[in-house]
């Protein structure tokens, strides 16, 4: 996923269904400091239920547009 792609998601976006959480929810939590894959699901509860939002891997019939994968690379990206 580009840049680009990834900045038309908007800040309310639901990245994980099971818990409604927000892209804007992950965002806050990996500036705190939650910037691996592990610690931002202890923090968030986000991708562990049915683990489609984690990766592109885990969610192989696409059933999710935005992962933690992309949005945890997109932070190290832009030096969060
Ligand atoms: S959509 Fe995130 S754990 Fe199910």
């Amino acid at each position: 996923m580009t840049i680009e792609e990834f900045e038309k998601f908007t800040p309310d976006h639901i990245v994980c269904e099971c818990f409604d959480v927000t892209l804007e929810s992950l965002l806050d939590a990996i500036k705190a400091g939650y910037n691996t894959l592990d610690t931002l699901m202890d923090e968030t509860d986000a991708g562990t239920a049915c683990e489609l939002c984690q990766s592109r891997e885990t969610d192989e019939d696409e059933d999710r547009e935005l992962h933690l994968e992309e949005i945890l690379e997109y932070a190290k990206v832009k030096g969060f």
